[in-house]
């Protein structure tokens, strides 16, 4: 047995609901056309040989510890399953690290498929998701939510119930619009404190309200809370997002891309105001955006860097570029990476 298998997983965006998954609230992610791949083969012995152009070649042994830089993901993947086979692993990729599109959620879902496979293992998506999400949790120490692992596994657009997990296809045909991806280059590091900071604030409040899940406070929760009290905008956040996310749903439905902009736009500033994980360079990257007549623009991710989005008419995409790279060349600030992206198929075994 000495095949080579192959996997092939793609980042994501997510196109409204954002910091919503470990609250229990509704998501909308879109696997994008850019991808990790994983090649597998199985070794006779107990190890994990990974090659990858990120860093020289690791051994990861059953008894690994974090330390491994770059290939903690894999380490910590690894371990979640159980460490239940030798592999050779080669791991490529096209999708920038660091940079909010889920990089680290599609090498962790790949090296889960990919060993489960030489394993024998039978795993449905969602195990899978919640395998490569322990690789985050329980190793890195990342308390992130699931949203990145079962937008990855899912083909296209999908809006996903965190609390129930339900994944429920969302068909996006936005003729003569386009989907612009805004790379700041401000690399952001979710183990760093701040994403644990917000997640506690949240579990905090939800603790205050007597909730087990923050999304599901009624809009007066916010009435709990002193106006001085920085979890009031926090609920706030968590809650008027929840109410964007079901808006957008109906305005995709209703092919009303100006109302669905609107709310990408308020996602934005709820996030920046309220929830305060955005930074300089994505606030720019959005105002530059929808002065060159974006329909709408956010952030996407955890924030405090990564990536924005605009969703824009594709005739304004050449003066939309410019002058968001004019916009960060006005603060000295490096150059922006600009790329349009579609919805693409999750996670496969390639040829
Ligand atoms: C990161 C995490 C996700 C989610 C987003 C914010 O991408 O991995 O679980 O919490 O941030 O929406």
């Amino acid at each position: 047995m000495n095949d080579v298998r192959r996997w092939v997983v793609p980042g994501r965006v997510n196109l409204i609901g954002e910091h919503l998954d470990y609250n229990g609230g509704p998501v909308l992610p879109i696997a994008i056309d850019k991808h990790v791949t994983v090649k597998a083969r199985h070794r006779d012995d107990t190890e994990l040989h990974v090659w990858s152009d990120l860093g020289p070649k690791v051994v990861i042994r059953p008894d690994v510890a974090p330390g491994h830089a770059w290939a903690d993901v894999v380490a910590g993947a690894a371990k979640a399953l159980g460490h239940v086979v030798g592999a050779d692993l080669v791991i490529e990729s096209d999708l920038p690290a660091g940079a909010g599109l889920a990089s680290s959620a599609a090498t962790a879902c790949g090296t889960v498929l990919a060993l489960a496979d030489l394993a024998g293992l039978e795993l449905s998506r969602a195990e899978v998701a919640e395998t490569a999400r322990r690789a985050e949790t329980d190793f890195r120490g990342a308390p992130i939510g699931v949203m990145d692992q079962l937008a990855v596994l899912h083909d296209g657009a999908n809006l996903v119930d965190t609390r129930s997990g339900d994944v429920t296809p969302v068909s996006l045909e936005w003729d003569g619009l386009s989907l612009v991806v805004i790379d700041t280059g401000v690399k952001h590091q979710v183990a760093a404190g701040e994403y644990a900071a917000r997640r506690a604030e949240c579990e905090a409040a939800a603790e205050t309200l007597g909730i087990e899940y923050l999304a599901s406070a009624g809009p007066d929760a916010v009435l709990r809370f002193d106006d001085d009290d920085p979890l009031k905008s926090r609920v706030r956040h968590v809650i008027t997002e929840s109410t964007r996310v079901r808006g957008a749903v109906r305005a995709i439905g209703e092919r009303s891309w100006d109302r669905l902009g609107g709310l990408l736009t308020s996602s934005h500033e709820s996030l920046r105001d309220d929830f305060a994980v955005s930074c300089g360079e994505l606030d720019v990257a959005v105002e530059a955006a929808l002065d060159a007549g974006a329909l709408g623009a956010r952030m996407t991710g955890a924030g405090f860097g990564g990536c924005a989005i605009a969703l824009a008419p594709t005739d304004r995409l050449l003066g939309l570029r410019e002058k968001v790279i004019a916009a960060f060349a006005d603060h000295d600030w490096a150059s922006p990476t600009l790329l349009t992206t579609r919805p693409a198929p999750g996670a496969t075994l390639g040829a």
